[in-house]
């Protein structure tokens, strides 16, 4: 039987990914592509709705993808690629715009904060249309799957939207209706310190980000100032107690050990130690993270070639899904 195919992507939008990109996504996306055709992409086109630095850009584009490696995405098993590299991305968007509701775009709720932070002048035409492109990403690879964090499920859920309006209009074999992929435990991990806010490469400040290219020292220091409670209790529970809650489920997520056992042996001991143990097992698991990371930085032939061979095989899944849609576009 056909394996079923998986896309997902990240923005190079900071230098160092962040502890929530790695958890809610990346962990998935390794675990995934052994038993699907999996695609991911570093959707630098996305980046470009908060107008960075060429420079800057290009640099964050190859760091991202590094850090996709270094996670354990393997080339070998699955397709790895710039999206700036597959013109397609940004042809079907636009074919996609054109069956978007300028209502429906507008009650996104990203959207809805970003602009509200960036003011009417200062957000740009592709913030607005930025679900309309990502609709294009996945669509453009007849995806079954799509592994993201609870932030992106609004946007999934208009890129299925989109998908059925397709099939309606033009056929019903005209695209894949992709499915969302969220696993529940790591779907959503919050700031440092603001733990009802989630964590995220584009906050504000960097305090209450764990980011995974930091120094440990850094990423310590942080850990043992995180936001928690006025009581002394290790317990499990997200709505009294969201910044030990958070806490509880980053050391589950990266030891391996279950909530339940962890508030189990921290009975009776104070945040303080949770704190220092957590410190060291995030400490653990960056040490060797980044050292493979500077790796595939320090051979950038070698990162530049996984690149070119991932747009190809890319291109030719995306060339025959535009000209099936262009085609019945009248186009
Ligand atoms: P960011 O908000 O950090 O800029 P992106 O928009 O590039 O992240 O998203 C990359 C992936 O990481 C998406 O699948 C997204 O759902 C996931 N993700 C981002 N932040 C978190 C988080 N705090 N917890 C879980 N998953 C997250
Ligand atoms: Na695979």
């Amino acid at each position: 039987p056909q394996q079923q195919r998986i896309f997902s992507g990240m923005q190079p939008t900071s230098d160092s990914l962040q502890l929530g990109n790695y958890l809610g996504a990346l962990t998935h996306w390794v675990a995934l592509q052994e038993e699907h055709d999996a695609l991911y992409c570093v959707v630098d086109l996305h980046a470009l709705t908060v107008n960075p630095d060429p420079a800057v850009l290009r640099e964050r584009t190859r760091r991202t993808a590094a850090q996709y490696l270094a996670a354990g995405v393997d080339p070998s098993r699955s397709t790895l690629f710039v999206q700036s590299h597959v013109p397609e991305h940004a042809e079907l968007a636009w074919v996609l715009s054109c069956h978007t509701g300028f209502g429906e775009a507008g009650r996104m709720t990203q959207f809805k904060d970003k602009s509200a932070r960036h003011g009417s002048e200062g957000t740009t035409v592709g913030l607005f249309t930025y679900p309309v492109l990502m609709a294009a990403d996945i669509l453009l690879y007849d995806t079954n799957l799509v592994p993201v964090g609870e932030d992106q499920r609004q946007h999934l859920e208009l890129s299925r939207d989109l998908a059925q309006r397709l099939n309606a209009r033009f056929g019903k074999d005209t695209v894949v209706v992709p499915e969302v992929h969220i696993v529940k435990e790591t779907a959503k991990i919050y700031d440092l310190q603001d733990p009802t806010a989630k964590m995220s490469k584009s906050a504000e400040s960097p305090n209450g980000l764990i980011e995974l290219l930091d120094d440990p020292k850094v990423v310590a220091k942080r850990i043992r100032s995180a936001v928690t409670d006025a009581d002394r209790e290790i317990r499990f529970d997200p709505q009294a107690k969201p910044g030990v809650s958070n806490l509880l489920t980053i050391f589950s997520a990266l030891s391996g050990r279950s909530v339940a056992s962890l508030e189990q042996d921290y009975e009776g001991k104070g945040y303080g130690d949770l704190k220092k143990d957590l410190a060291e097992v995030v400490v653990g698991f960056l040490t060797p993270f980044q050292a493979r990371v500077h790796d595939y930085l320090a051979d950038p032939a070698s990162l530049d070639a996984v690149l070119a061979d991932g747009a190809e095989k890319a291109r030719t899944i995306a060339g025959v899904t535009l000209d099936r849609i262009y085609d019945r576009s009248g186009l």
